[in-house]
């Protein structure tokens, strides 16, 4: 990889993305179909492209990360065919392409989702026991997979989830507005950077500006979401719009409504901005990523 943007960690995830899934017996084909139908519908891969970018930033090798950055992704992909479920969202569009749900059935697209996910950290344990004989590199693996594994479980990813559905058709606080973005959506982002920079070999300095940066752009980003579920387009997202409001979704607009929600998504991208800001020049990737996001959901 020589081209070290946006697009190129992104060109870079997405030519490798498939690498880790496992070939699999004849018998579980649909399974592995219905897989790789929503891992290779493509989408933006910004937790991908933030974990390459960190451990590239702190000083590490790309393909270093790069087990993890896909695991990561098949994570998300996961999130997202269950998200879509008619028990959860109820969603028929996604990543420009119907559910998988729509294509394979209920059953078959939970069991896809059930496959990334355990497929993620297949992947991740097969890539800590090569390194088994030497500890330093061993022990980073292992960290990142638990920022991983703790950002999507029940005290990140999952939390938001089962927060957000509770949440849907009731009166909510900005209390819990808060706690649903930064669990469902903000957790991945910040074990992304999190898992990227442990890998980099990044100092406690680097590490906590890291975090801080993609707890903000988290937010911001789920925000950004929720502004373009109101004003944003099908073509534009890939998925259906007006979505939130049809379903009583607990959401900035819903509660501050559109100009306070970008107010508040600008507020955060420069918190986003600032938290890296004593790296000038030297974070483009990651600022470029914030300045997108407020122009994106403006
Ligand atoms: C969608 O995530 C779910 C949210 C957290 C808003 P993305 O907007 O990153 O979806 P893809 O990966 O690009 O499809
Ligand atoms: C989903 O949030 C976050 C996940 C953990 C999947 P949303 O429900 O707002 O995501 P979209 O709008 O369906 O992509
Ligand atoms: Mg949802
Ligand atoms: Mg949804
Ligand atoms: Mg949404």
């Amino acid at each position: 990889m020589t081209d070290y943007t946006f697009e190129g960690y992104r060109d870079y995830i997405e030519e490798h993305i498939t690498d880790f899934i496992p070939d699999v017996d004849h018998k579980s084909i649909t399974l592995y179909e219905s897989m790789k139908y929503s891992i290779m519908a493509g989408g933006k891969r910004i937790r991908p492209v933030l974990l390459l970018a960190a451990c590239d930033f702190c000083g590490g090798k790309i393909e270093d990360a790069l087990p993890y950055a896909c695991a990561l992704e098949y994570i998300h992909t996961y999130s997202l065919i269950h998200d879509d479920l008619p028990f959860m969202d109820d969603d028929d569009l996604r990543r420009g392409i119907p559910t998988n749900h729509k294509v394979y059935g209920e059953a078959t697209a939970t069991l896809a989702g059930d496959g990334l996910l355990n497929t993620a950290f297949e992947t991740m344990y097969a890539d800590i026991l090569y390194y088994l004989d030497d500890m330093d590199a061993m022990k980073r693996r292992i960290r990142a997979a638990y920022e991983i594994a703790k950002g999507a479980g029940i005290r990140g990813m999952i939390a938001g989830q089962i927060a957000d559905m509770e949440s849907e058709n009731h009166v909510g606080s900005e209390e819990m507005l808060c706690y649903v973005h930064r669990n469902k959506t903000a957790a991945l982002l910040v074990a992304a950077v999190r898992a990227g920079a442990m890998i980099g070999g990044a100092d406690t300095e680097m590490l906590t500006n890291l975090t801080e940066y993609a707890e903000s752009l988290g937010l911001a980003f789920q925000i950004c979401d929720d502004i373009l579920d109101v004003e944003g387009n099908e073509e534009m997202m890939g998925k259906k719009t007006g979505m939130d409001s049809d379903r009583g979704k607990l959401t900035y607009p819903s509660i501050f409504g559109l100009d306070e929600s970008k107010e508040k998504l600008k507020e955060l991208t420069e918190s986003a901005l600032d938290a890296i800001g004593v790296y000038y020049d030297n974070a483009e990737v990651f600022s470029k990523l914030a300045k997108d996001l407020a122009v994106r959901g403006n």
